[in-house]
């Protein structure tokens, strides 16, 4: 079955994370996000794909900062919530119920019971006709404690974090299980003898 290239992520799966920011004036904003990625392990920066009229986008050109916050799949209802076009003057953290975890070193406050918080400073913004490109540093990395294993790794059957497949009319949410593979990173080499 062929599908329109548009329709990329009903095939890909992507990270559900939930942005956090503030206002100029303070305000405190939380939205979902699935454009998402790392760029390149083992460097430290992070590029997300933004429409250009988004609250998230503008707090992040005014303030240089947010906070990508990890969440665990019990908290999809909230994701939700936040998923809502509300004018930029109102208090997601409040309409979802979310508690304010306050950041270590940049000043939007994380979302308290995430999996994991990447707070980053804005690097350089890509501009283009309908979207925008936010290249970040991560300035902190920190992962909650009660997702941790013994060897200092992150327990996904504990913590779940969540993930989306889209289909045709909505969302499918999702979270991964493991695949029975490990592979060390030095499998990827071609040893010569
Ligand atoms: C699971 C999920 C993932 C989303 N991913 C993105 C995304 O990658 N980029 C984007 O611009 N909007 C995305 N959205 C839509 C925004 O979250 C939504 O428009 C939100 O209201 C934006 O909030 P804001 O205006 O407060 O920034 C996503 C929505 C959901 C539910």
């Amino acid at each position: 079955m062929h599908l329109p290239p548009h329709s990329r992520e009903n095939v890909l799966p992507l990270p559900v994370v939930l942005i956090s920011t503030i206002s100029k004036a303070g305000i405190r904003n939380a939205a979902p996000w699935g454009n998402i990625t790392p760029i390149l392990r083992p460097l430290d920066e992070i590029v997300l794909a933004s429409w250009l009229r988004r609250d998230t986008l503008d707090n992040i050109r005014e303030t240089g900062e947010f906070v990508v916050n990890v969440p665990p799949a019990t908290m999809v209802e909230e994701v939700m919530i936040c998923s809502r076009n509300f004018p930029p003057e109102v208090d997601e953290f409040e309409e979802a119920g979310l508690t304010s975890r306050p950041s270590a070193v940049v000043a939007p406050p994380g979302i308290e019971g995430s999996v994991a918080w990447m707070e980053c400073r804005l690097v350089e913004e890509i501009t283009r006709e309908k979207f925008a490109l936010v290249i970040g540093n991560v300035v902190r990395l920190e992962v909650n404690d009660r997702y941790v294993t013994a060897q200092g790794n992150l327990d996904i059957d504990a913590a779940r974090p969540l993930c989306m497949v889209c289909s045709n009319d909505g969302i499918r949410f999702a979270y991964p299980v493991d695949a029975g593979r490990f592979a060390p990173y030095s499998e990827m080499f071609v040893r010569r003898s």
